[in-house]
């Protein structure tokens, strides 16, 4: 393997001033198939040309270029001769800085918006229509383009909606291309891509694992490797790829904590293998877990709980593995895989403004006094880039486009003392709330779907001729892009109706389905 294959992928910088909108923007244009990377607004000229950029996004931003504490940006960076595109704040940001003028006008323009271009004959706009509905979020305008740029679009309230220099390779648009309510939007940024920039679409799926197994080769050479596995997506991509690049050098570990779905199990040990060839110990803890719970019912403390017998069931799993792999040919474990995603690496200070680290997501990590070095094969991918990675891998799609699902499992999805009848009455319900959704082609429509047991509540109920008194089932379907902001999902009457027949028909001691129509905030995904 030659350093060169090594080498980073020269990135496209996304420069992120603070707008939920940013690490939407770095997706939209790997979706374009171009290599992205979130840089915070504090990034210096030095370290943008440390990173070889092909070219610039500048995000929007919650503030106006005038406010106190507004994001700065290095002017010196618009002399580098990078491609440029700026979006909303980062439009009113490089205005500022090449000699425009950016006022406040006192209009203000939020949401669907009536734009008009006006050279459709720039190789920006090119194939967009003169008149087209775009999606407006600013209180500042930009009112004079700076000099040597052309106005290329304008609205009834805002003169210069964009502006260009062709020369210069620098564009942008107070609109927001990114979102989807911006009819043209992702054309629009392709042809910065594409004309502009001149940057080839050469980032996708196949490319990718490529270069991945060429980097886990590289740095685990011929050592051996472990990994555990929790069911779910990103642990599943990551120890194929590690599988695919060095075989059977790794072992992965699958805990069942007996606070898995129906079948979860099963897809780990039957489907996922076939499908993979990995070799794989799973570790039956269901006894330990329960016993650990008994007569808990504060989340807080179910958490910890959890967190903590997770901890030592790995641990013990990975002791005895370092021993057999030591006493078969001496050589030991050196390497633990982990499933770290694009997202929680900004989250965690990779980028700035919109990080917001949930930390209580942790519950089912790994201790941190392990001695193995990190073999993180998804670090620079989203989630969407890890599914498609996945199918291509030929994983099992039940795994491959599974929702989130948290670590704890259906032990915080209980509101109540976790027990074994509990539990069996929750995945019964669950079951069919997700056969149902899936049979009703929602998968798509709905983020994730919690069905929630109120072990500690009970209500009067008529069931044939006699009344019962049993516990409801709380449906919990929402839409949304990251988790972070949530919207209940609304759902057909029909198949809501088909869930709760079903529900209340076949699992035992359930009398009552209910929906959860809160958003979130203030309400949580989770029911704990
Ligand atoms: P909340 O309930 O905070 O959840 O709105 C946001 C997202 O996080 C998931 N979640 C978890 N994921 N371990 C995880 O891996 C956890 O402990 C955990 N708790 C919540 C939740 O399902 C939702 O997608």
């Amino acid at each position: 393997m030659t350093n060169q294959t090594l080498e980073a992928p020269r990135p496209v910088l996304v420069v992120d001033f603070g707008a939920q909108y940013a690490q939407l923007i770095a997706r939209r244009v790997r979706e374009a198939g171009v290599y992205s990377e979130l840089v915070p607004h504090t990034i210096t000229a030095a370290e943008v040309l440390a990173k070889k950029p092909l070219g610039l996004v500048l995000s929007g931003g919650p503030s106006s270029v005038y406010a106190e504490g507004a994001p700065t940006f290095d002017d010196s960076i618009f002399e580098l001769g990078i491609p440029t595109f700026g979006i909303c704040y980062g439009f009113q940001v490089m205005a500022q800085a090449l000699g425009g003028v950016v006022g406040h006008t006192g209009d203000r323009e939020y949401g669907a918006t009536d734009v008009v271009l006006s050279n459709t004959a720039d190789a920006i706009l090119q194939g967009q229509p003169v008149e087209q509905n775009v999606w407006m979020s600013h209180g500042d305008a930009v009112q004079q383009a700076p000099e040597g740029f052309e106005v290329l679009a304008s609205t009834a309230v805002t003169p210069v909606a964009a502006f260009g220099s062709k020369e210069r390779r620098m564009y942008g648009v107070q609109w927001h291309p990114e979102v989807k309510h911006s009819d043209h939007g992702q054309a629009l940024l392709e042809n910065f891509l594409r004309f502009i920039a001149d940057i080839p679409a050469e980032w996708n799926a196949e490319n990718v694992i490529e270069d991945q197994v060429a980097r886990i080769r590289a740095q685990v050479g011929d050592g051996k490797v472990i990994c555990g596995l929790s069911g779910g997506v990103d642990s599943a991509v990551a120890a194929a790829l590690v599988h695919r690049a060095v075989g059977d050098q790794l072992t992965c570990v699958f805990v069942d904590h007996g606070l898995l779905r129906q079948g979860e199990r099963e897809q780990v040990e039957v489907d996922y293998v076939a499908s993979t060839g990995v070799r794989l110990v799973t570790v039956d803890a269901r006894e330990k877990f329960l016993t650990a719970l008994q007569g808990v019912t504060d989340p807080e403390t179910k958490r910890k709980i959890i967190g903590r017998e997770f901890i030592r069931t790995f641990e013990e799993a990975e002791a005895q593995l370092v021993a057999e792999a030591a006493e078969s040919d001496g050589s030991p474990i050196r390497f633990l895989v982990q499933g770290t995603l694009y997202p929680d690496v900004v989250e965690s200070g990779g980028g700035s403004g919109t990080a917001n680290i949930k930390s209580h997501h942790n519950v089912g990590g790994l201790p941190e006094d392990l001695t193995f070095e990190l073999v993180e094969p998804l670090r620079t991918l989203f989630k969407d880039e890890v599914r498609e990675i996945g199918r291509q891998l030929g994983l099992p799609e039940v795994i491959v486009s599974r929702q989130p699902f948290p670590g704890p499992g259906l032990g915080i999805r209980i509101i109540g003392e976790v027990t074994e009848d509990r539990l069996e009455t929750l995945r019964a319900a669950d079951a069919i709330a997700r056969e149902e959704l899936t049979a009703a082609g929602l998968d798509a429509e709905i983020w994730q779907c919690p069905v929630v047991l109120l072990a500690d509540v009970r209500s009067v109920g008529v069931q044939g001729d006699g009344r019962t008194y049993g516990h409801p089932i709380v449906l919990r379907p929402v839409s949304s892009e990251d988790a972070m902001t949530a919207d209940w999902t609304r759902l057909p009457y029909d198949v809501l109706a088909r869930i709760s027949n079903k529900i209340t028909n076949q699992v035992p001691d359930v009398n009552r389905v209910v929906l959860d129509v809160t958003s979130k905030p203030p309400g949580t995904i989770e029911w704990e």
